[in-house]
């Protein structure tokens, strides 16, 4: 493969420089801007005969492309069968595919989610689940790619700051490459098992008494001072990986585009890494048009919402709190990027109260998908928006599952047991939403171990979902 060169540009000022010389925080210089990556076919406009500019003559036509990513889906490659590598003629960032460190990430599954469909009062909805990759999150798609990055060019130590998640990928992807690593976490906020994962691979894991924005902070001092590789969404290789779903989506809906995607804000950077996959596909010629994209926030954690609903369109960060973990982001890195990408595509942000993220993660588990707390926002924002007229009936729409529902299994013991609220919370709750509730809680039974007592209990609850459920025609 001819591999084509890439440049930085900064999103704000839009100064362009060589890809070796961005500075350690991934700032630019002259305005503070965060940078993307852009190609020597990035100013191809949709539409435009390709092989019109000489760079773009590089590529193949969009049919050998579709093909191509097709045909190395067979190949015993690790290349080729990482969901993210199997489309790098769109990602060319390395300069030897041999040193690629993959965990074979990707080839995520699309799910149809009918029940979810029906309570959001839609006809048709699928969940694309990140969470089905090697660490359990979506982050393993752009910590391949960024990583790859940092092992070619010779770093020894490679940190970022997380909720969890993302820790979780780099302490994965640095012991691959044979790389030291260093997180840095709010100290009691994130899930267990991200904590442990971290553990796991090998990182050294820095509890910080401060939230993520806080270790945001002190991160951002420690590059400047020490050879030290950032990898956290700043960095503009890891959106890179992180656009690759949106290929492979498309790809899996037979390049069919659906109307809407939906994917839940931390630091807002995912969104943006989404859409610029999907613009990338549109200037190429392999999709006819782009679909909206919408992100939803925690009402405790809802800097962009603020700034969506903001008639002056100031953003001010807020202190933090929510039980998603992964979202508890006061003042996310990427909102510019985020906040361009809804008014590019048209698509709009939403915030949803604990309930209602509780009440879809229950909803999207009893589906038998399952997925982490921050993921559900993005079935309790779809419901908003179509109770909002944003999104109707027919339009198609896919929900961005961004983590497993084992990174956080306390968090939906403590559903099930109905220990996750305060009082004072439930006391809110409309007899509806408590109804809901009801239906949806499943907590572990303690039994004698007796066979009379088992069927005796069997039966009465067997009695109690036949009068609860309608049984199938
Ligand atoms: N969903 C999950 C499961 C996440 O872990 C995150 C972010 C998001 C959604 C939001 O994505 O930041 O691109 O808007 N987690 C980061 C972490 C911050 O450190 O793991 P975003």
């Amino acid at each position: 493969m001819k591999v084509a060169s890439h440049q930085l540009r900064c999103t704000e000022c839009a100064a362009v420089i060589a890809k070796d010389d961005a500075s350690s925080n991934f700032r630019c210089p002259l305005c503070n801007g965060l940078y993307e990556v852009v190609y020597p076919w990035s100013a191809i406009k949709p539409g435009d005969k390709l092989g019109s500019t000489n760079a773009a003559a590089n590529l193949p036509n969009p049919s050998a492309l579709r093909w191509l990513w097709q045909e190395r889906r067979t190949s015993t490659m690790a290349v080729d069968q990482s969901g993210v590598w199997r489309f790098r003629d769109l990602l060319p960032i390395v300069d030897d595919l041999e040193k690629v460190v993959t965990l074979r990430e990707g080839n995520t599954p699309l799910y149809d989610l009918p029940r979810c469909a029906k309570a959001a009062g839609i006809d048709w909805l699928l969940a694309k689940h990140q969470g089905m990759n090697p660490t359990g999150s979506f982050k393993d798609t752009g910590m391949t790619a960024a990583l790859s990055v940092a092992a070619q060019r010779g770093f020894e130590w490679v940190a970022c700051a997380s909720t969890g998640n993302t820790s979780a990928a780099m302490a994965a992807y640095a012991a691959r490459a044979g790389l030291r690593s260093i997180v840095f976490i709010p100290e009691g906020k994130i899930a267990w098992g991200k904590l442990s994962q971290s553990m796991d691979y090998g990182a050294l894991t820095i509890q910080l008494k401060t939230d993520f924005d806080g270790c945001v902070n002190i991160l951002n001092d420690l590059v400047q001072r020490f050879p030290i590789y950032l990898l956290n969404s700043v960095n503009p290789y890891r959106l890179e990986g992180q656009k690759t779903p949106a290929f492979e989506m498309v790809e899996q809906l037979d390049w069919q585009v659906p109307e809407h995607i939906i994917v839940p804000g931390g630091n807002l950077a995912n969104s943006s890494a989404l859409g610029k996959g999907f613009c990338e596909m549109h200037q190429l010629g392999l999709i006819p048009r782009r679909p909206k994209i919408s992100i939803i926030q925690a009402e405790g954690a809802n800097p962009l919402y603020r700034w969506f609903i903001d008639s002056n369109r100031v953003m001010k960060p807020v202190t933090a709190d929510t039980r998603a973990t992964a979202i508890r982001i006061g003042n996310p890195a990427s909102w510019r990027k985020a906040a361009y990408i809804i008014d590019e595509l048209g698509g709009w942000c939403e915030q949803v109260s604990e309930q209602e993220i509780a009440l879809a993660k229950a909803e999207i588990g009893a589906e038998g998908v399952g997925c982490e707390p921050a993921s559900a926002v993005t079935l309790a924002g779809l419901k908003k928006l179509v109770a909002l007229g944003k999104i109707t009936p027919e339009e198609r729409v896919v929900l961005i599952l961004t983590g497993h529902t084992l990174k956080d299994s306390q968090y939906t013991i403590d559903y099930h047991r109905d220990e996750l609220f305060t009082e004072a919370e439930r006391a809110q709750f409309t007899p509806a939403d408590q109804a809901h509730h009801a239906a949806l809680r499943k907590p572990p039974i303690v039994l004698e171990a007796n066979p009379d007592v088992v069927l005796r209990t069997l039966e009465s609850h067997m009695n109690e979902s036949r009068s609860n459920h309608p049984q199938p025609a």
